[in-house]
This record gives structure tokens, sequence and C-alpha cells, in this order.
């Protein structure tokens, strides 16, 4: 029994000096048996810093460094450019699927101006979008592929760009289908081949 009392009465002891001071205040730091490294010197970013010569907190990326998926290597398929001119042509193969997409995506974002045919006689010409221009006239049937990509890329005058709205290659697809159009107003005979010509009353 004896040993119970003084083991009940250390208990309460050991109880009261760990709960019993809680609540205290004290300006000192608290005592941490396992600091870890709980405790150490903080930088915030965009601060400055006396560890790095040119004095901030953040560093610059090596130079070079690109996100992922972010290389744009290929002049032609992201800015429209071969050397110093406009590129002519596309830098992908066009077939009918990116005709389709290239129409899809035309009828979602171009049409309301340009029209269906891209004559410029969208739904916003009614509503005072006077500016709009046909695709069908000289200079924009001669213009190079590289500098429309351009146009869709940055916008122009009251036209938006289409860099958020259009990947590359859609922004490539849309292109070939304004192609398409072009040529659909400009036909001559000799796009006709021989065997459909009969359909045609020729
Ligand atoms: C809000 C109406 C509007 C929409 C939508 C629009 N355009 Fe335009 N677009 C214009 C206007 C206005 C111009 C004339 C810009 C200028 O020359 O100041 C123009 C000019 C152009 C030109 C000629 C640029 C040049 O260098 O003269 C091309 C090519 C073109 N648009 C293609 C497109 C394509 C492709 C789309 C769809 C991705 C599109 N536009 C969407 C209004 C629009």
């Amino acid at each position: 029994m004896k040993y119970f009392y003084a083991f009940f009465a250390l208990a309460i002891l050991a109880t009261l000096s760990i709960f019993g001071f809680r609540g205290d205040k004290s300006a000192k730091p608290p005592f941490i048996l396992f600091p870890d490294m709980d405790d150490q010197s903080k930088f915030k970013p965009q601060g400055s810093s006396p560890f790095f010569a040119d004095g901030r907190t953040d560093r610059l990326p090596v130079p070079g460094t690109v996100a992922r998926g972010f290389l744009r290597e290929d002049d032609h398929a992201y800015f429209g450019k071969d050397g110093e001119e406009w590129a002519r042509g596309f830098p992908m193969a066009i077939d009918q699927s990116v005709l389709d997409r290239g129409e899809e995506m035309y009828g979602i974002y171009c049409a309301v101006c340009h029209g269906g045919t891209g004559d410029g006689n969208g739904v916003t010409r009614s509503r005072g979008m006077l500016v709009t221009p046909s695709f069908h006239d000289d200079r924009l049937r001669d213009m190079a592929e590289g500098e429309i990509f351009h146009t869709l890329t940055n916008g122009k005058g009251l036209m938006g760009y289409y860099r958020d709205k259009l990947s590359a290659p859609d922004r490539w697809a849309v292109i070939a289908y304004m192609r398409a159009l072009q040529r659909s107003q400009n036909g001559t005979i000799d796009d006709v081949p021989p065997s459909a010509r009969k359909e045609l009353g020729l």
C-alpha cells in the first residue's frame, strides 16, 4: 500500500507538471526537445537574400530552359516564318481529317464575321462590322499561309486573336479550310475531274 501512495503522489506530480502550466504565457521561445528543422531562416518569394551575389531569393531559370510542352523549334509551325519571310504552304500534310477539323473550327470561330463561304458577310456585318474582308480578294488569296497564321495567332484590327482558343495545328487546319473556301469560289473547269464534268452538265 505504501508503494501505491508513493506512486499515486508521483502520478499527480507528473500530471500537474505536464498539464498544470498549460496556458501560461512566456516571452521565451518554447522548449523543443527535438528541433529537427522547425526553426530556420525563411526567405519569401521575390524577397532579398544576402546569400546570392545578385541579392535576390528567386533564382532565374538556367538560360535556354523551356517549359515542358513549350518547345517551339519549328518557325513555320509556330510562327508562320521561313527565315525573314512569311512561310508559304503548310507545316503538316493536309488530308480530309484536317479539312474537317478546319471546317468545324471555322464554323465555331470565324463564320460569325467572315461568313460561311468566307465572303465577309457573317451576321456581324448586319450589326455594323463593315470592315470584315472577303477571303476571295486577290490580296488574301495570294497572302502567304504564314502571314494568315500570324493574324490568327495575334489578331488584327477589330479581329481578336485565337492563340488561346485554337492550338497551332487547329489554326493551320482553319487556314487549310480557308484555302478550300477560296478555291470553291474561284474554280475553273480544270479543277473538275473529267469523270464528274458530266454531272455538272458540262
Ligand atoms: C469579330 C469578327 C471576326 C472574327 C470572329 C474573325 N475575324 Fe478575321 N477579320 C475581321 C476583321 C474586322 C478583319 C479586318 C482586320 C483589319 O484589317 O483591320 C479580319 C481580317 C482577317 C484576315 C485578313 C488579315 C489581313 O492581313 O488582312 C484573315 C485571313 C482573317 N480575318 C481570318 C479569320 C479567321 C480564320 C477567323 C477564325 C479563326 C477569323 N478571321 C475570325 C473580323 C473577324
